[in-house]
């Protein structure tokens, strides 16, 4: 039996190293069985490790009986440690399609290291495996190249902004995982505390209170590479626990802001090969919702929603009438050659404005044999079908799709139809993806509660031109505020702060704290804001989000080395479980 140690081991190289100028050396790799071929005599195995794949070749003139009884015996994700002459693939035999292709290692010793069961998935690239599959055995899925590669593109970007930021002045600071609950918008996890029994620790839902004390503290420029927890429903952008790049700065405006952390994703994207033009597009957030219907346009194709309250609101169609008489409004986009798609089809598009709470959506078909098909022409004056026609663009084969309703809920609905027939369409997506949002109003009305909410949070600062409306017309109050899109993702966002107490507490009050209830929960906060505290602002941008736009993979699973499913659950170590009942006792808990 071959030692270990007397192959040299670790490896010299990495299996998907090799090159014709190594040929002569002698090497050893190390890594799994990808395949095995048995050739007449000769075996051939495909050696994978995490930079790609050599061929090893056992020739029973070379190797000792042993070890050619080894590589008989081998079967796939075994690992195993080979030593041998790297030579050039006989002709006609190279493979082009692997880095190390030319090459193959004629091997003198060999160790198996460790066999393996057979994986319940092949361990290759685009597997059509179920990922609740992939994600129980994620170990072997991120054997996979396509996940490694997201794992190793994660790895450089995150080096790349320690980079940046350090570049730039920034100090990175660690702040507490265990900490008092504060309001991002969603639920807290509570961790219960076995030394203060009925009392309970919030994970932070982001560091926002710590890295603002930092300010006050005088550090003046801050960051840190941040997990954060919140506890809400599961989406494709959004797990329960996700990394954020968090970042503060003192002294600023918002411009200071949104400048330095441009050039900071500039550098790290242009890293990882996505370039793009600074100063970024900036859009306020009226803009935003009226064009678009959302505050994350995806602005790399149009579909755009055009106003037609004006052109419609005294036609005979009751539904619009009334939608603009009650204060709504009717909206419209024209899905450019869309105006030939069957009644199923269109049928298919109003679902998916009724999914997103739309009562229904009205249509107007332009065919391209130029006729004007719709149940509701009927209803429109000359007139106001021609104006129709000249606010909308309408060409023969186009599909005028209608939304009426208050603001929101035509928002809400155009924007999800927008999305669908951009893929329906199969519309081009070539224009530039990243923008600024901003101007958000710092409040919204909750349309169940009527309560009023913040757009961000509350530590953020009303525009000072809008301070004096702040008792009268909260709604009318614009906020120093800031999200960065990337095509169609909220991939960052942010805002100035309140630093003094007096303005903090004037947002609390208006979100209904009492002074009592003010103190009692931002006690702390006030009373730092009171020692001094600098004019201050940050950003904070979800990673997982950046590196799966980066990467162009569809969901931040697929960025994250062990994700949760969408019911927050871990399908390898079965997370969470029920635990002991003394771990219970010992918490002051009881299961009710
Ligand atoms: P915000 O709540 O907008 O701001 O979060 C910043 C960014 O974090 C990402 N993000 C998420 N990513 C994955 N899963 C989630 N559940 C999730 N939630 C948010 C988004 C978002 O843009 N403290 C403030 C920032 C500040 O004001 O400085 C904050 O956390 O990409
Ligand atoms: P109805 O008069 O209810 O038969 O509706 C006529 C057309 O108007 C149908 O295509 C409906 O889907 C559409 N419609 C109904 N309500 C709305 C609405 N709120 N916004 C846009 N279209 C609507």
């Amino acid at each position: 039996m071959t030692d270990y140690a007397n192959l040299n081991c670790l490896h010299d190289i990495g299996c998907g190293q090799l090159r014709a100028q190594d040929i002569g050396k002698t090497v050893t790799l190390t890594g799994w069985v990808n395949s095995r071929r048995d050739h007449g005599g000769l075996i051939f195995v495909d050696l994978r490790d995490r930079s790609g794949i050599a061929q090893i070749v056992f020739d029973p003139q070379v190797i000792a009986t042993d070890g050619f009884e080894q590589g008989e015996r081998m079967r796939p994700e075994w690992v195993i440690a080979a030593s041998g002459l790297v030579r050039a693939r006989p002709d006609g035999t190279v493979n082009p399609s692997i880095a190390s292709g030319e090459v193959e290692v004629l091997l003198n010793q060999v160790q198996v290291l460790n066999s393996a069961l057979t994986p319940p998935f092949p361990i290759a690239e685009g597997i059509e495996t179920d990922e609740l599959i992939r994600m129980r055995w994620r170990y072997l899925d991120i054997r996979r190249p396509e996940v490694l590669r997201a794992i190793e593109l994660r790895s450089q970007v995150t080096t790349s902004l320690h980079k940046a930021m350090t570049e730039r002045g920034f100090i990175q600071v660690e702040t507490p995982i265990l900490g008092r609950s504060t309001p991002e918008g969603a639920r807290d996890f509570l961790v219960p505390s076995r030394l203060s029994p009925g009392e309970f620790y919030a994970l932070p839902q982001s560091p926002q209170l710590y890295k603002q004390l930092l300010m006050v503290a005088g550090l003046e420029r801050y960051y840190q590479i941040a997990r954060c927890f919140r506890d809400e429903d599961l989406r494709a952008d959004r797990q329960p626990e996700f990394t954020q790049l968090d970042v503060e700065m003192s002294f600023v405006d918002d411009n200071d802001v949104m400048e330095m952390i441009e050039g900071v994703m500039q550098q790290v994207m242009a890293e990882a090969g996505y370039d793009f033009e600074r100063p970024l597009p900036r859009m306020t957030y009226a803009e935003a919702m009226g064009r678009y219907g959302n505050d994350r346009p995806d602005v790399r194709f149009g579909l755009e929603l055009v106003d037609v309250s004006d052109i419609v609101h005294d036609s005979g169609f009751q539904v619009f009438a009334s939608a603009v008489a009650q204060g709504g409004v009717v909206k419209a986009i024209n899905a450019k050659g869309a105006g030939d798609l069957s009644r199923g089809e269109i049928d298919k598009i109003a679902q998916v404005a009724t999914d997103h709470g739309a009562k229904g959506m009205a249509w107007i078909a332009f065919t391209t044999d130029g006729q004007a098909k719709s149940p509701i022409i009927k209803f429109f004056n000359d007139s106001e079908f021609a104006a129709l026609q000249a606010a909308l663009a309408v060409e023969p084969g186009d599909l005028v799709v209608f939304g009426a309703d208050d603001f929101e809920t035509v928002s809400a609905a155009l924007s999800a139809v927008r999305l669908y027939l951009a893929e329906l369409m199969d519309v081009p997506r070539d224009a530039p993806g990243l923008l600024w949002v901003v101007d958000f109003p710092m409040f919204y009305r909750d349309p169940d509660t009527g309560q009023l909410q913040v757009h961000h949070h509350p530590f953020t600062r009303i525009k000072d031109k809008d301070l004096d409306k702040l008792e009268s017309d909260p709604l009318a109050c614009i906020s120093y505020s800031y999200d960065m899109v990337m095509n169609g993702y909220e991939i960052g966002g942010g805002t100035l702060r309140n630093h003094t107490p007096q303005s903090q507490l004037a947002i609390l009050k208006a979100l209904g704290f009492t002074d009592e209830q003010a103190k009692e929960q931002f006690g702390f906060l006030l009373e730092a804001l009171a020692y001094g505290a600098p004019p201050h602002g940050g950003v904070a941008y979800g990673l997982d989000r950046v590196i799966m736009l980066l990467g162009g993979f569809n969901s931040i699973r697929d960025v994250i080395a062990f994700p949760k499913t969408s019911s927050g659950a871990d399908p390898m170590t079965g997370a969470p479980t029920p635990v002991e009942a003394i771990q219970l006792r010992e918490a002051g808990i009881r299961i009710i």
